[in-house]
């Protein structure tokens, strides 16, 4: 189901817990499956239940509540743009307007060719750099401008 690598990775959280708190290290196991697999299907979280030891539904409860997990394949390139309140005032309604034009999709859709997913999200805690967004929950982009917008889409497109 996951490659030795991320077990091992997986294995290395376990460890930073006691052997009765194990279910600690869910959150790093579903990101770590997630970083190899591009999203958490059923099977994986199952997966992870399992080599856990927690039930599965405990499992679900954790993935379904934060929206840095993928529950649905999503494009190779997932944006989330910032649209809290302190980004709205600073220009991130128009970020968002200016990616939809020109991926042409609306949030929560993929290009089709698979490439761009564009996701609207929560406060970063990065309000002074507003408009602010995350490439694939990672890296994150601030002051983004359209001109720094094109840019992005750019390099992310080669
Ligand atoms: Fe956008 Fe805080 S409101 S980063």
């Amino acid at each position: 189901m996951l490659s030795a690598e991320s077990l091992g990775k997986i294995d290395r959280e376990l460890a930073k817990y006691p052997a009765d708190q194990r279910q600690s290290a869910v959150m790093s196991a579903l990101a770590i499956a997630q970083d190899e697999k591009g999203w958490l299907a059923p099977e994986t979280m199952d997966f992870i239940a399992h080599y856990i030891g927690m039930p599965p539904i405990a499992v679900y409860e954790v993935a379904t509540f934060y929206n840095m997990y993928n529950l649905q394949p999503l494009g190779k390139y997932k944006i989330t743009i910032c649209t809290n309140l302190p980004c709205a005032l600073s220009g991130a309604n128009d970020a968002a307007s200016h990616m939809k034009q020109k991926l042409g999709i609306g949030f929560n859709e993929t290009t089709a060719d698979g490439v761009f997913t564009l996701k609207e999200g929560e406060c970063m805690g990065a309000c002074g750099d507003a408009p602010v967004l995350l490439v694939n929950n990672k890296r994150m982009c601030s002051f983004m401008s359209n001109e720094n917008l094109d840019q992005l889409l750019e390099e992310l497109s080669k």
